[in-house]
């Protein structure tokens, strides 16, 4: 069978991108571990303030370390709204909402969650530079939403 120089060119072109792109994919996933975001753990939005974790929310030590930073976000505030995280720690950092759809930003770093009601949004972290933090949010969500904010203090 007589195959077209073109059509080799092509042939080759073409099976070489599915490598490199499947070569992509699978270090991605298997070597460096990288997942999509965990946004199927559920939460009845009406009973947030009696399932656990966030009937206690606040920091909780989880070993050596390793602290869980549960926040449980309502319009127009974060609860806790005053933290304080020791430096150098892992956090994850656990967010749900009670009513409707809010923003976890944290400028000056890349933590920015986007908060739903009957969701779960977690992400682990850990913050190497001591010093205030602010917490906002930044999904329009009612008259309250420029007032929406806490404090977090990162502490050696
Ligand atoms: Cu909550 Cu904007």
């Amino acid at each position: 069978m007589h195959i077209h120089k073109y059509e080799k060119i092509w042939l080759t072109f073409g099976i070489g991108c599915l490598v490199v792109f499947l070569t992509v994919v699978g270090v991605s996933a298997f070597a460096s571990g990288q997942q999509p975001p965990s946004c199927l753990t559920t939460i009845d939005p009406e009973k947030v303030d009696t399932t656990p974790p966030f009937n206690q929310p606040g920091l909780v030590k989880k070993g050596n370390n390793e602290y869980e930073l549960n926040i449980v976000v309502a319009a127009f505030s974060f609860t806790p709204n005053a933290i304080e995280i020791p430096k150098g720690a892992k956090v994850t950092i656990n967010v749900t909402s009670k009513d409707v759809i809010h923003g976890f930003e944290i400028p000056g770093t890349n933590i920015n969650m986007m908060v739903e009601p009957g969701y779960i949004n977690s992400l682990t972290t850990t913050f190497d530079q001591p010093g205030e933090y602010t917490i906002l949010c930044n999904e329009y969500c009612g008259a309250g939403h420029h007032m929406m904010t806490a404090r977090m203090k990162v502490v050696d």
